[in-house]
């Protein structure tokens, strides 16, 4: 940690939620090249190809497989220096035919599990007492509102940032930084999967890189705020967008 080469990613023990998703498996594969030690987590199978030590199936809106979940990375690793919490839903809607089932289902994952999840973890890392990393993927739409439907989510994220800037005042004291990525239009079937060829235009007219960002830019984020290079960052959230945003 000490050395200004060294990344301090080196056998950290690391836990990456949504791990079966474009930007989750992007994140566990870069800790592991980085030589981490990594459990992965999704409510769907995770490929075995990422060089996780192990994976753990999990449904985050259930609350109680949070606990299960960090005592399993926490046991697998001998203790947990890192959790990259990935997880994610989108039900792009068109603001009308926004249904209870599709606002309960965006803010359980994305806000509700989170809490939990992050608690949990924070909880252990404070007993340890060696201090950690909590990252979180927010999304733009924490700051814009969401665009093309997405208000529901964006309201979740903004919870999510707002959440995190409280854990990570909590924790601070402990040593453990809390702080949220925001990536913008990356290349993933979350965004990809239903987006007409007019709303790609849009978003890549008004996006000063004129490109959509890759998961392993969104990867290289997470990777900077686990590392020694981010100690006295918390509370933040770095805004991954190509310019999309600026803030
Ligand atoms: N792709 C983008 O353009 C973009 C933009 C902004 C933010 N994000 C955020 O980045 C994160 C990763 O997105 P992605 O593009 O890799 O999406 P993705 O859909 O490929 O991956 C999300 C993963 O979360 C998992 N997940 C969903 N519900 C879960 C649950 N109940 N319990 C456990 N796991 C669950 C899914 O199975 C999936 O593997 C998400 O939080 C997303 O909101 C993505």
């Amino acid at each position: 940690m000490n050395s200004l080469l060294d990344d301090g990613l080196k056998d950290a023990r690391v836990l990456v939620t949504g791990a079966a998703g474009g930007i989750g498996a992007a994140v566990a594969e870069s800790f592991v090249a980085a030589g981490a030690a990594v459990v992965v987590s999704d409510v769907t199978p995770v490929s075995e190809d990422l060089g996780a030590r192990a994976s753990v199936t999990a449904d985050l809106r259930d609350t109680a497989e949070s606990g299960r979940l960090v005592t399993a990375a926490a046991d697998t690793l001998g203790g947990l220096d890192v959790v990259a919490h990935l997880a994610g839903v989108l039900r792009r809607r068109d603001i009308a035919q926004v249904t209870e089932a599709d606002w309960d289902v965006q803010h359980d994952v994305n806000l509700k599990a989170s809490f939990f999840l992050l608690r949990e973890a924070a909880g252990l890392m404070a007993r340890q007492g060696t201090g950690g990393r909590l990252i979180a993927a927010a999304s733009q739409g924490w700051w814009s509102g969401g665009y093309g439907g997405s208000a529901v989510y964006a309201a979740s994220k903004g919870g999510l940032v707002s959440l995190c800037r409280g854990l990570a005042r909590t924790y601070g004291p402990c040593g453990i930084t809390v702080n949220t990525v925001a990536p913008g239009a990356i290349d993933t079937t979350m965004l990809t999967d239903d987006l007409t060829a007019d709303a790609l235009d849009t978003i890549l007219s008004a996006t000063p890189l004129r490109r959509l960002g890759t998961a392993q830019e969104v990867a290289s984020a997470v990777l900077f705020l686990a590392s020694a290079r981010a100690s006295f960052i918390t509370a933040a959230t770095l805004n991954v967008s190509g310019g999309w945003l600026a803030y």
